[in-house]
């Protein structure tokens, strides 16, 4: 009967022990490898070195980075370079330093980018070039997305072609000289004007309605009486040039006109008479660059270029268009 009791008091004591934890426990499965966090707009600072501000196109980029960041939480390093090429070099600088996620790099003109480059490929932060396009190696960037500049010069000359059937005389208005935007759209025109229209000058107004209207000027005074039409590489530009073909004494449709972007204010030159065509040239491209930042910062591969699909517009629906525009 002790004996009895004396073990039914052990068989308590160890089931008691085991039940505190005292007893040796059995080995725990080993976790599962935590899989890689995926990152998410909330991890991203972007810097974004624009170039300038130098006409409604770039203005309606500038917001169009600023409100995608906004909406998506993302942080944005963005700086205003004044056309400077010196002035985003030193942002981007300050931006690799800062440790960011990823550069996006609206390039002012194509080269002189390697050095900085290498930067921030040394420093491990990828670089997306918007935009215009630069020369450096492919390898020395993550990827292009922007418009296809040459394209928009060969849709402008096609447009010149229509409107000029027996050839002519006609002048350019060229956009910031060694710029891609400028480059491309010079070489597209060239490659795709009839031979029976000539190109008797062309001359730089850095993409400003400021610059564009003293050249227009002095190209009316210069040829006078010689010229059938003129190319303009952006809306403002076209704008500052109709102040001073305006000023001469012309009116809408003496000179047959065609221009790039497809801004508000190169619709309302389609409605007051002054273009014939506007090339579009879309600036809104904050959205595609955050989603292909947040695709590197998660280490899937993207694709090297990525061209905006654009069109043309005309005369005949601009008044339509225009309150749909959103730059
Ligand atoms: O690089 C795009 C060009 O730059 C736009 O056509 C022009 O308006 C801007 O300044």
């Amino acid at each position: 009967m002790k004996i009895t009791r004396l073990f039914c008091a052990a068989m308590v004591m160890v089931f008691l022990l085991a039940a505190v934890g005292c007893a040796p426990a059995a080995t725990p499965a080993p976790a599962a490898p935590a899989a890689a966090e995926k990152k998410t707009y909330k991890d991203m600072t972007l810097c974004y070195p624009q170039l300038g501000a130098e006409s409604d196109w770039r203005t309606a980029n500038s917001a169009s980075f600023k409100e995608t960041a906004e909406k998506l939480g993302v942080k944005l390093i963005f700086s205003d370079a004044q056309q400077k090429q010196e002035n985003q070099i030193s942002a981007m600088r300050a931006c690799i330093q800062q440790g960011v996620s990823v550069i996006a790099l609206p390039p002012v003109v194509e080269t002189g980018w390697d050095a900085v480059l290498q930067e921030a490929k040394d420093a491990n932060i990828p670089v997306i070039v918007v935009d215009r396009s630069v020369t450096a190696d492919p390898s020395m960037y993550a990827a292009h997305i922007g418009s296809d500049m040459v394209i928009e010069g060969k849709r402008a000359a096609e447009e010149f072609n229509k409107l000029l059937p027996n050839g002519g005389n006609i002048l350019e208005l060229s956009g910031t000289t060694g710029s891609g935007a400028a480059v491309g759209r010079a070489k597209g025109f060239r490659e795709a004007l009839n031979a029976n229209i000539k190109i008797l000058d062309s001359q730089t107004g850095n993409f400003t309605r400021a610059e564009g209207k003293p050249v227009m000027e002095a190209f009316l005074k210069k040829y006078a009486g010689q010229i059938q039409g003129v190319f303009f590489h952006n809306d403002d530009m076209a704008i500052g040039a109709v102040e001073a073909i305006k000023a001469a004494g012309m009116k809408p449709g003496d000179l047959k006109m065609v221009s790039i972007d497809g801004t508000r204010g190169g619709f309302q030159l389609m409605i007051d008479g002054w273009l014939q065509a506007d090339v579009e040239c879309n600036p809104l491209l904050g959205p595609q660059v955050m989603d292909l930042a947040l695709k590197l910062m998660n280490g899937e591969t993207i694709a090297k270029e990525a061209l905006t699909d654009e069109s043309v517009f005309y005369p005949d629906k601009a008044a339509e268009l225009l309150p749909t525009r959103k730059y």
